[in-house]
């Protein structure tokens, strides 16, 4: 660990981009996990009980424990670099007297890039193209040859249209030419560019869809939202793709659909349990599996560093938080 002057001071649990640490010691005292290797629970509430502020990310569990332990020492502030929040306590920080920071908006753009790469590369077979080649199979064109379906004229299935799932769906319609469903528990108004059908019966969502793409926030209410009745609902032909929380889908119902062909494929970010990914989903055919890099470029990441940087100093000047979660 390396500590820098004077300033409020926040422990950081992993490595940023070079501009982001460049940001957080120009108005911090940061103590930074040079070896970025993943820290334990105890060394993380160690940190944060001997510093202002606690700087976590999506790898982090950060639980009631270290909350207590942050809330007994110096600690005031946790900013998450990220937006999704389902990794920390949050009741255990309100009741403790904690505030909690995001890091919504910057990584909209790359996250739904992302999903769009799942949809091409899955429906295009990219990565079974990609490993016969380089395994030498290749032995030319022919007609027949590692054929996938097409985008455009299908039907994308939006589970939450918050600000990724209109992104997602803008580049979908505009750029793609698909038809665009989703679900939202709330009604959504504020389309106007492409068209959008809002359809509140997720069964038939699933049933519609020839893409379903999920951008729901981890929840108590969301956690395998797309279970095995939903998944048996959806077409053969249709691909899952998940750039939002493994929780949201029960993988096991998932393998078994894949597996038996009553899916035709999916694009997978994220994953239950996390960087441990289920033995059967490796196996499981047409999948395409990336290690969590939604939000994972240079701008975006330098993004998140840089608003972690914001509201951390608009707390210790005694403002409001820009994104307070709690
Ligand atoms: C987030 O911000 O919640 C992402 O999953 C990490 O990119």
């Amino acid at each position: 660990m390396s500590k820098t002057s004077a300033k409020p001071t926040i422990f950081v649990t992993r490595r940023w981009p070079d501009a982001a640490e460049a940001a957080l010691k120009q108005y911090f005292n940061p103590t930074f996990n040079d070896s970025d290797v993943p820290l334990s629970a105890a060394q993380i509430a160690e940190g944060f009980a001997s510093h202002d502020a606690l700087a976590p990310t999506v790898s982090d569990q950060i639980t009631a424990d270290i909350i207590a332990a942050g809330a007994a020492g110096s600690g005031r502030l946790i900013a998450n670099f990220g937006v999704g929040v389902n990794h920390i306590d949050l009741d255990a920080a309100a009741s403790a007297g904690l505030a909690v920071s995001n890091t919504p908006g910057v990584l909209t753009d790359a996250t739904a890039d992302l999903a769009l790469t799942l949809m091409l590369m899955v429906s295009r077979r990219a990565g079974e193209g990609e490993r016969e080649l380089r395994a030498g199979e290749w032995h030319g064109w022919r007609p027949t040859h590692l054929m996938g379906r097409s985008l455009s004229g299908k039907t994308l299935g939006i589970i939450g249209m918050g600000r990724i799932g209109k992104a997602v769906a803008h580049r979908a319609a505009l750029g793609f030419g698909m038809k665009i469903i989703f679900y939202n528990r709330s009604k959504v108004t504020d389309i106007a560019d492409y068209e959008a059908k809002q359809i509140d019966d997720f069964d038939v969502l699933c049933a519609q869809s020839d893409f379903l793409s999920l951008h729901c926030a981890a929840s108590a209410d969301t956690f395998h939202i797309l279970n095995e009745d939903r998944l048996q609902r959806m077409q053969n032909h249709a691909y899952v793709i998940n750039t939002a929380r493994g929780d949201v889908i029960d993988e096991a119902a998932l393998v078994r659909a894949l597996h038996s062909g009553n899916i035709g494929g999916a694009g997978l970010d994220v994953f239950q349990g996390e960087p441990d990914i289920h033995p059967d989903i490796l196996t499981a055919p047409n999948t395409v599996l990336l290690p969590h890099l939604g939000s994972a470029t240079v701008e975006t990441r330098t993004a998140m560093g840089l608003k972690v940087v914001e509201n951390a100093r608009a707390f210790f000047a005694g403002e409001r938080l820009i994104d307070p979660v709690v």
